[in-house]
């Protein structure tokens, strides 16, 4: 069992070894910051945010007396969610409350909630790996295990986390800047084939002027998807929306789909 899966009613701030062992490991080339050595610790140094189906946590993995790099470990919600159960027990329990059948649903749903959690975890994985191998500005997966992914930490050493770009009010000039860096970011997407599916100012974060793309469990192939074409349109409104509010002015909103399109039909 995984030192940090959550079912684990210890605290979580003890220091344990490196998962890195039991884990799949991320694309090469491996960064130079990432620590291999099996007497590495992860300390749980708090958590980024909690949400609906992940939870992030900042993990330090550390040498002793060695390097160390802080991760952020992202753990999809399985069976283990507390407000899982009562919801199961809610649906369930009316007609055949505490009966076999109840039980061995409740361990069958248990069991593919779990299921699920890990196929969320290992498509965003896989996700990240091909984007960061296509030259994406993603966070570098690190390693992926059970429902756990951990990311190369976008922030400071301190541990202050990067803001995300719905937090922040860019001058003129950074936002201009920041748009160009989006467009091109969805550029590079659209050449590999796939859309973000859920791009919004939510998840793209900002660390010291350069913008990183976050949370793609979801992304989307332009032509494998017959929904493709949609998601990718509304990754485009959802940009352009944000950044018309803020006060940008260009003509590249009008365009900027099509222009996506062309980049995805040029890769055929
Ligand atoms: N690699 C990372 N470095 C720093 N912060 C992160 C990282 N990944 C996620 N976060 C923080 O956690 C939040 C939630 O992550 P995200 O992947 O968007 O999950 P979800 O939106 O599905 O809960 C982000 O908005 C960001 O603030
Ligand atoms: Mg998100």
């Amino acid at each position: 069992m995984h030192q940090f899966d959550l079912t684990d009613d210890q605290p979580f701030d003890e220091p344990a070894y490196s998962s890195w062992d039991i884990a799949q490991h991320g694309p090469d080339p491996r960064p130079d910051w990432v620590i291999t050595d099996l007497n590495a610790l992860d300390t749980e140094l708090g958590v980024l945010k909690t949400g609906k189906e992940a939870d992030v946590h900042l993990v330090s993995r550390a040498v002793p007396n060695g390097p160390e790099c802080l991760l952020a470990a992202k753990r999809y919600r399985g069976a283990e969610n507390r407000l899982f159960h009562r919801d199961a027990g809610y649906q369930e329990g009316r007609r055949t409350r505490k009966s076999r059948d109840t039980r061995a649903m409740a361990k069958r749903t248990a069991y593919g909630r779990d299921l699920a959690a890990g196929q969320w975890a290992y498509a965003e994985f896989d996700a990240l790996s091909r984007l960061w191998q296509a030259g994406a500005p993603v966070p570098y997966p690190v390693q992926v295990s059970g429902t756990e992914l951990m990311l190369e930490f976008i922030g400071d050493a301190d541990g202050a986390a990067a803001p995300r770009l719905a937090q922040r009010r860019p001058s003129p000039v950074e936002l201009i800047d920041l748009f160009t860096q989006c467009t091109d970011a969805m550029r590079l997407l659209a050449r590999a084939g796939y859309a973000h599916g859920d791009l919004s100012a939510y998840n793209l974060l900002v660390h010291h002027g350069r913008l990183m793309v976050i949370d793609v469990p979801q992304i989307v192939d332009i032509f494998a998807n017959p929904q493709g074409a949609s998601f990718l349109e509304r990754d485009c409104t959802n940009i352009c929306t944000w950044f018309a509010a803020r006060g940008l002015q260009t003509d590249e909103f009008e365009h900027l789909f099509g222009d996506l399109m062309a980049e995805a039909v040029a890769r055929w």
